[in-house]
């Protein structure tokens, strides 16, 4: 192995939702890595925003605003992309997005929006990129990005649930229905990440200074739930998506890895005020008074 395994050069990526967040970090670590971004972003701002960066780092970008909610948009994105760059060889189905409601009480409207947003989009992508990867004749990469939510219970989050485990299932079935043509089908499933969307910042061009900081509480909360003890950061799925695009990863597929810190392995197991690690009952019991 040499220092010039991770090269995408050449390579063309495709990102939804790569405006800001987890997507934004995927088309700039793509580009990094000397990539060609398209990406398709409902904030023009941020569209643009990506551009300059993936351009400023030398490599090609193309800037589609859109919803992709709406499966003509995502499908014509992707042929766009493929037209202006000649080719297509990564697929991130990135966009995705939640709100917390108990689910008798959500309404059709809404639950067929988590719908279109977590899994309508991706099939929609997936539809248009694998013919023109199979036409390319060079294989290909598709990364889904699903959640630690696709994988446990997620009370009062039902569909989104639902959605991100259709999602985990659809890598398994398509990495084994794609294997023949070269195609791997792989999912990041990350657990709480430090983006515009988490922090409340959801319009305008991305700008960190805008985010809400979590408070001394919430800071406590993940430190005692997630293993590593903080937040992920987006970048630590854009390493992760780099990788399952790269050579590195050539026998990878039907894969789903947790980029969550230890919160799937942990299985439920919390830290507490002592640091030790014990299931959530005996938390509560063991509280910093009642230790001897
Ligand atoms: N951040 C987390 O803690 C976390 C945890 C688990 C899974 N995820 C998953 O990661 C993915 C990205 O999440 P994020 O936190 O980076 O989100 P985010 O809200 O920070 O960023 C999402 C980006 O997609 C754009 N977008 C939203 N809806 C769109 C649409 N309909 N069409 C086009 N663009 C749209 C937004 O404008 C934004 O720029 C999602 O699939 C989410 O479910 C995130």
């Amino acid at each position: 192995m040499d220092g010039t395994v991770i090269d995408l050069t050449g390579k063309v990526v495709f990102v939804t939702g790569g405006g800001g967040g987890i997507g934004r970090s995927i088309a700039l670590c793509m580009a990094d890595m000397g990539a060609d971004v398209a990406i398709l972003e409902a904030i023009p701002e941020r569209c643009d925003q990506v551009a300059e960066l993936v351009e400023a780092r030398g490599r090609r970008a193309l800037c589609i605003a859109g919803n992709a909610m709406d499966a003509d948009v995502v499908q014509n994105a992707v042929a766009e992309a493929a037209r202006v760059f000649g080719r297509l060889d990564v697929l991130a189905n990135n966009v995705g997005g939640v709100s917390r409601r108990p689910f008798v009480d959500l309404a059709e409207k809404n639950w067929r929006r988590h719908i279109d947003l977590n899994l309508v989009s991706n099939l929609a992508a997936t539809q248009a990129a694998v013919p023109i990867m199979i036409e390319g004749g060079n294989g290909g990469s598709i990364i889904n990005v699903t959640s630690i939510e696709g994988s446990r219970a997620a009370p009062g989050y039902a569909v989104y649930a639902a959605c991100k485990a259709g999602l985990n299932n659809l890598t398994r079935t398509l990495a084994v229905e794609l294997a023949h043509h070269g195609i791997r089908v792989n999912a990041i499933a990350p657990d709480f990440t430090e983006t515009p969307g988490t922090r409340g910042q959801f319009a305008g061009p991305v700008d960190p200074a805008l985010w809400h900081r979590p408070t001394p509480q919430q800071e406590e909360a993940i430190r005692r739930r997630i293993p590593l003890g903080r937040a992920g950061i987006d970048e630590e799925c854009g390493r992760v998506a780099v990788f399952l695009a790269s050579e590195l990863a050539s026998y990878v597929t039907g894969t789903i890895i947790p980029v969550d810190g230890g919160t799937w392995a942990s299985g439920g197991w919390v830290r507490n005020d002592r640091d030790d690690w014990v299931l959530p009952p005996e938390a509560a019991s063991r509280t910093k008074e009642s230790q001897p």
